[in-house]
């Protein structure tokens, strides 16, 4: 996909000066607080070779906008998300590291997660997507799927936080189900990020996989995609969500307060999937058995580690990080969704434009699953979208 930002000038980009069609949208301005969040009217993309527009009908609220905002991927910080979001004194910090892969192309429209319906697509491309609802894989293998490089839709361009997004065509999965769009608005990043991990630590039938963080979106879908694999799946949760996740279908759930080593037994373990990290990553180790996989895509609960390298190299671990995508992983979760082999767990949704509301409640932590945003409804001049749209000239 082209970087727009590296062609147009960012003061440019949201001018409303000209423009025929515009939309609502939370722009974020920099990093810092919630009032680095704008709802306001910025022109509906247009769209260049390859892409398509769609309808937001839905997006998931996720740590990684979070995180974005704060500059919390900058090597300067070190505690995890939720410290950083209460230390006042950090808001107003601009971070050049900040972003998850480099500098964050401020100001931008997030939003990883995102059901919507295609409403066109660029000259040349496939018309008969046009109407259809789907899902958005925002993890983009930008150099092929042979290389591990990646970016990110709501990271390095402008994702679903909006009326409209537009994407790369390929990167479109249409869903048939029943689900409605808000539960389908909480799958895309944190089931993707879960069903990646499983994929490469290759979770197999009779196994025995530990997911920390259980109640949240990556750590619920986990869970399901592990059992779903055929595994036993022992859950690290809050204890006030031990019941709900054990609902999910985790055959024991511990709390996390509690001491790892001493409810599960040592060398007991074949795959940890763990985005928490923090201080109990040196318990996870430990419970593993010989040439056992710890996976990980976050570390929610603290980015710095104490690691014990003998229990790393003594019982021949792996350690396998992931954040880029493979092939297979997307489509198949798609597939999982359409053949009712997973659930959406839906906590609450709120409409767009009280994203900072649906952030704050998001920070706390008392939810189980996740947070959806629902932009508001089309008016007559964006409803012209779908009539005029079999193939806009890029
Ligand atoms: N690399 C990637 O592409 C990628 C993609 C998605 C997510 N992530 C990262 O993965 C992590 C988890 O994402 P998520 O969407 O599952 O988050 P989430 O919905 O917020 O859930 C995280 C869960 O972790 C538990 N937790 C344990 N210790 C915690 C602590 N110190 N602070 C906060 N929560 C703590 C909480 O559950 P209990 O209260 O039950 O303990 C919380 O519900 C985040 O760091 C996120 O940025 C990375």
């Amino acid at each position: 996909m082209v970087n727009e930002f590296a062609t147009i000038s960012k003061k440019d980009r949201f001018d409303l000066r000209g423009c025929k069609t515009t939309m609502k949208a939370v722009v974020t301005t920099g990093n810092g607080g919630y009032e680095k969040l704008e709802y306001r009217d910025v022109p509906v993309p247009e769209l260049a070779s390859g892409e398509a527009l769609l309808q937001v009908l839905a997006a998931g609220v996720n740590n990684t906008e979070i995180n974005t905002r704060l500059g919390w991927y900058s090597s300067s910080v070190t505690t995890g998300t939720e410290s950083l979001a209460d230390a006042e004194k950090e808001k107003a910090k601009a971070r050049a590291d900040g972003g998850w892969n480099k500098a964050t192309p401020f100001p931008f429209i997030q939003g990883t997660d995102c059901c919507g319906r295609v409403v066109a697509v660029a000259s040349g491309g496939d018309e008969s997507t046009i109407g259809l609802r789907v899902l958005v894989r925002p993890c983009i293998r930008s150099s092929g799927w042979k290389s591990l490089e990646n970016i990110w839709m709501a990271s390095d361009f402008d994702g679903a936080f909006a009326q409209f997004v537009k994407v790369g065509a390929g990167e479109i999965f249409p869903v048939n189900c029943d689900w409605s769009d808000a539960e389908l608005g909480t799958i895309p990043c944190a089931y993707g990020t879960a069903e990646n991990m499983i994929h490469r630590a290759k979770v197999s039938r009779g196994e025995h996989v530990l997911v920390t963080g259980a109640s949240g979106g990556v750590g619920s879908a986990v869970v399901q995609l592990a059992k779903r694999r055929g595994a036993a799946v022992t859950a690290i949760a809050g204890k006030e969500k031990i019941e709900q996740v054990r609902s999910i279908g985790a055959d024991c759930v511990v709390s996390r307060d509690d001491d790892i080593v001493a409810c599960v037994d040592e060398n007991s373990v074949d795959v940890v999937v763990d985005n928490v990290a923090g201080p109990a990553f040196g318990g996870m180790l430990k419970v593993l058995k010989r040439g056992g996989r710890y996976a990980s895509s976050g570390a929610i609960g603290g980015p710095l580690v104490t690691l014990d390298m003998r229990d790393f190299y003594l019982k021949d671990l792996m350690m396998i990080g992931c954040t880029a995508w493979d092939k297979p992983v997307f489509p198949n979760l798609v597939s999982y969704i359409e053949n009712g082999e997973i659930r959406p767990l839906l906590a609450k949704t709120f409409p767009l434009e009280r994203i900072v509301e649906a952030q704050r409640a998001f920070t706390e932590k008392k939810h189980v699953g996740k947070f959806v945003l629902i932009p508001p409804p089309l008016d007559s001049s964006q409803q012209a979208f779908p009539d005029q749209s079999l193939a806009i000239d890029a």
